[in-house]
């Protein structure tokens, strides 16, 4: 198997914790005989600092070429001032855009080894394996208009959803909950919001073509307080860009660690990879970062762009191992007394416990 995967490190932690999700896939492509071919790229605030834009035209042009695209992180408080436009994070949004992919898929999985990492109760996550499905392309993200005046002091963005927008994410949600626990809750704010009230119509409209899978309805306020008290009855979680940015890094709680989740993007021209987690400058070069999050991204890679089942599993495998094994990031160590390791040791471990189930 041939794979061209572009590496967009970005900012802060971004290049700590992507090091350690390449060098898990270099493992698999050697144990496996395969050509994994990875191309470093600019985005983001290196970008900016490189090439004057987030998102330089040398970047996009590999990213359409390859067969995926692995991402950090991006984002730096120096470009704090600029406007959204200019900044970081207009690099990603670019290419998101330019990629295609509208279907985010989140996965939150407790992880037993972490029962005890989370503030909640073991027996609250006991269990509890969520997938969020994201849509990623619309929204107040993408809506226009989109201004701030700051003569009149007003400013404005625009959530906008289409109906094919709606059914082609709902599509996703239905496809993975069939092979799931079957069951999709989808999240708005249908008490308030319009375009709420069209996302809800068009979902139950696609639910129809899914008799197999149950949909409930909740509100995104309520929403948010379910997913902590009970987070083991959810299976598939659709909701609109907004909403699912915030849900999806609210679940790190259940996980243990905003550190711990990884995310793919399909249904465009080339998937997106990238872990849920952001640039971190507060402990960026510290070697405090939790790798796990961007490893599990490199699982993810191997799942949705090259087939390669047995081994993502195999890496969320050595990953559950090596926790069970009680070795901590300082992220996940809270409350416990087990020794603390670093970014590099992390990746390290896993890389071993991976090399010794591939080898067998
Ligand atoms: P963040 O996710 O970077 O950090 C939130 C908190 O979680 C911080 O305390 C951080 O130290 C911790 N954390 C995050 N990832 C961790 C990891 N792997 N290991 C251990 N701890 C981890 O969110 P923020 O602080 O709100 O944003 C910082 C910057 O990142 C901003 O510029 C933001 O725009 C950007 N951002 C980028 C992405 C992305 O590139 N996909 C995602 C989110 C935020
Ligand atoms: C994420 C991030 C991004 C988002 C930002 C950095 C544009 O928070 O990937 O969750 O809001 O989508
Ligand atoms: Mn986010």
């Amino acid at each position: 198997m041939r794979l061209k995967i572009v590496v967009l490190a970005g900012d802060g932690i971004g290049p700590e914790v992507t090091r350690e999700a390449t060098s898990i896939l270099r493992a698999v492509a050697e144990f496996g005989g395969h050509e994994f071919t990875f191309v470093p790229a600019l985005l983001g605030g290196v970008a900016i600092t490189a090439e004057g834009t987030p998102l330089p035209q040398a970047t996009l042009d590999v990213a359409l070429d390859s067969d995926a695209v692995l991402l950090g992180a991006v984002g730096d408080n120096k470009f704090n001032a600029l406007s959204p436009d200019k900044r970081p994070e207009a690099g990603l949004l670019q290419i998101r855009q330019a990629l295609g992919g509208f279907a985010n898929l989140r996965p939150s999985v407790a992880y037993p080894a972490l029962a005890e990492n989370s503030p909640l109760r073991p027996e609250v996550t006991k269990g509890a394996d969520i997938l969020f499905v994201r849509e990623l392309l619309g929204g107040l993200y993408f809506g226009a208009p989109r201004w701030w005046n700051r003569d009149t002091n007003e400013a404005i963005n625009t959530m906008r959803y289409t109906k094919d927008e709606v059914v082609r994410v709902a599509k996703v949600a239905f496809e993975l909950a069939s092979k799931r626990k079957k069951k999709v809750t989808s999240v708005d704010k249908a008490n308030v919001l319009e375009v709420s009230q069209l996302w809800r119509a068009v979902v139950t409209e696609v639910a129809k073509d899914y008799p197999e899978v149950t949909l409930e309805h909740q509100l995104v306020d309520s929403m948010a307080m379910h997913l902590m008290n009970t987070p083991r009855s959810f299976d598939v979680v659709l909701t609109e860009n907004l909403f699912g940015d915030i849900l999806s890094d609210e679940s790190g709680v259940i996980t243990g660690s905003l550190g711990m989740l990884p995310s793919a993007t399909i249904g465009g021209k080339v998937n997106l990879y990238e872990p849920v987690h952001g640039s971190a400058p507060d402990i960026a070069g510290t070697g405090k970062a939790n790798p796990l999050g961007a490893i599990l991204t490199a699982a993810m890679v191997l799942r949705h762009s090259a087939g390669l089942e047995a081994d993502a599993a195999a890496i969320e495998a050595a990953v559950a191992q090596v926790l069970e094994a009680g070795h901590r990031t300082a992220d996940i160590a809270r409350g416990s007394n087990q020794q603390v390791v670093t970014t590099e040791q992390m990746g390290k471990l896993v890389h071993e416990a991976l090399a010794h189930a591939l080898d067998r």
